[in-house]
């Protein structure tokens, strides 16, 4: 025998032989552990169910296909994906862990690398002592009065208001919410908005300085790099793969605009001339840190974790609202009593607070539309979840390092069994009924890393709905299909596929 076989031969072994060992030691572990074998779905490859779930995201239907999956294979179960196992579940008490109670054992496995040409290094794609310095970095923005201060929103609702045709033609609600979410959260962010509901006239310097020309080439690039980093979400490991020069080039456009925001506020922190009172993030931040990377990663993971939920929970809102007249009368009839129809009236973060029903519907949105629907994460050592395992499914299951495990909040937030039998239902009412829920309600997530802007998210959907019903009276469903269900889009964040087609208008206005 040669000495080259000889060695391959002897490598092969060693490999073999840890191997085995370490099926030993785990089948060891798992046993203290009192852990009994999840359910599977049928299929050691995963061929067919790949082929299942590409053909399902080709149609827009994966997360019903992952809900209705929960419903063949149980609560928590493994299934084999191109030759990878992973465990997928909807038990509020293994999402307990995953997220809070055994968080360490938990990270986000590749989603650095797969936002990082776009995000860079921010509170979002980090794990570990980055991830700790990007959000202690942020957490005390989030806890200032200024995510209270509602009156900046104002004039964004008025150039909303100004875009709903007169005529009481239909018109896709959705895409002005995401313009509103757009101009809102750069004006947050950076002092001013990049104004995507004002005529290009009006289009600020810097972005007249830039690549992207206008608000509307600013939300085209980073619209983009968002679907390509979409798509390196589904790619898996093989993200790498995709980088079109396109991405690159959006990223490049998207930076610029950040990077000029940012020289102004260090610029401004330099000459010290930061004091006109007015509250800039941005520039609450450049008084921590100098760093124009740090400033600038920070600013677009923000962006791209606040824009689109927040767009996609007024959306699924007005998708509701639409259907459900009753809704829509008892909502605007509290709104009216509360605030009167003056739309100049005060609104403040505790006046809507008062208005429980507002939320109650918010929360019904979120619950049925959940703006992130599916999520996961890596095990970053040998752990196990309390429940999925043995006939029951009442054992702890274990868990290997390295492997992924999903959760569908979408389908958890329709369990029968935690819901009730009308759990697909819209109906704000069963909030009244039950205002507190725990682990089985969770649209921001729970646990350390849970939504830094939940209470800015709440406070933006709720004002805009105010001012949108004391403006119009009326809101009439114009979808030309059918449907009591959005058809999904999932970007990195829900949408409606077939946006939100509507009228409204007020009565009392004529035409
Ligand atoms: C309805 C609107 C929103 C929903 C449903 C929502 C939901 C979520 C969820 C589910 C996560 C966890 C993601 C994960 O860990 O995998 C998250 C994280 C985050 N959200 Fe939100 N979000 C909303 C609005 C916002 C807004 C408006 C902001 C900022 C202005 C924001 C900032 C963040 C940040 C910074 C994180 C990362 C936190 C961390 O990992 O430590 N979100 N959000």
């Amino acid at each position: 025998m040669s000495p080259a076989i000889f060695l391959a031969g002897l490598c092969v072994g060693v490999f073999i032989l840890q191997w085995i060992s370490q099926l030993i030691s785990r089948r060891q572990q798992a046993k203290t552990w009192g852990c009994k074998p999840a359910h599977r779905a049928p299929g050691t490859i995963g061929i067919a169910p790949f082929y299942r779930l590409t053909k399902a995201f080709r149609e827009k239907r994966w997360i019903e296909l992952i809900a209705d999956e929960y419903a063949r294979y149980g609560t928590t179960h493994k299934q084999a994906l191109l030759g990878k196992d992973y465990i997928t579940t909807i038990e509020p008490d293994n999402v307990k862990a995953i997220l809070a109670t055994q968080f360490n054992d938990f990270c986000l496995g590749v989603r650095h690398a797969q936002f990082y040409p776009l995000l860079g290094d921010g509170v979002f794609t980090l794990d570990g002592a980055g991830w700790t310095h990007a959000r202690g970095l942020l957490r005390p923005q989030f806890s200032r009065e200024q995510v209270a201060d509602l009156s900046m929103l104002n004039d964004h609702i008025s150039h909303l208001v100004n875009l709903v045709p007169q005529d009481r033609s239909v018109f896709d609600v959705q895409q002005l919410f995401f313009m509103l979410t757009l101009d809102s959260a750069t004006h947050f962010l950076f002092g001013e908005s990049v104004g995507c509901m004002l005529p290009p006239s009006q289009t600020s310097g810097v972005l007249q300085n830039s690549a992207v020309g206008n608000a509307k080439g600013f939300a085209h690039s980073f619209e983009l790099a968002q679907g390509c980093i979409r798509d390196r979400v589904i790619a898996q490991n093989l993200y790498w793969f995709i980088n079109p020069q396109g991405f690159k080039d959006a990223n490049r456009k998207v930076h610029e605009v950040i990077d000029h925001y940012v020289h102004i506020a260090l610029e401004s922190k330099r000459k010290a001339d930061s004091t006109d009172g007015r509250y800039i993030f941005l520039r609450a931040l450049a008084a921590e840190t100098d760093d124009p990377k740090l400033l600038r990663d920070s600013m677009l993971n923000i962006l791209l974790a606040g824009r689109d939920t927040t767009a996609s929970l007024l959306s699924s809102t007005f998708f509701y609202l639409a259907r459900h007249q009753k809704v829509w009368t008892r909502l605007r009839g509290e709104i009216l009593k509360e605030f009167g129809d003056d739309t100049q009236a005060e609104i403040t973060h505790a006046s809507l607070k008062n208005i429980r029903y507002l939320r109650y519907v918010l929360n019904e949105a979120l619950r049925l539309q959940p703006p992130v629907p599916v999520n996961f994460r890596v095990a970053t050592q040998d752990t196990s979840l309390p429940v999925g395992g043995g006939e029951d499914g009442q054992s702890p299951i274990f868990v290997k390092k390295g492997q992924q495990v999903y959760y569908s909040v979408f389908a958890m937030h329709r369990r029968t069994d935690l819901w009730g039998e009308d759990a697909s239902i819209f109906r704000p009412e069963r909030w009244e009924e039950n205002a507190k829920h725990g682990w089985e309600y969770l649209p921001f997530n729970g646990g350390p890393r849970i939504c830094l802007g939940q209470q800015y998210a709440l406070n933006e959907a709720s004002y805009t709905v105010v001012r949108l019903m004391q403006h119009f009276d009326t809101l009439e469903n114009a979808d030309p299909h059918p449907r009591t269900e959005p058809i999904k889009l999932s970007n990195l964040t829900m949408s409606h596929e077939l946006g939100v087609p509507i009228r409204l208008y007020s009565t009392k206005q004529a035409l």
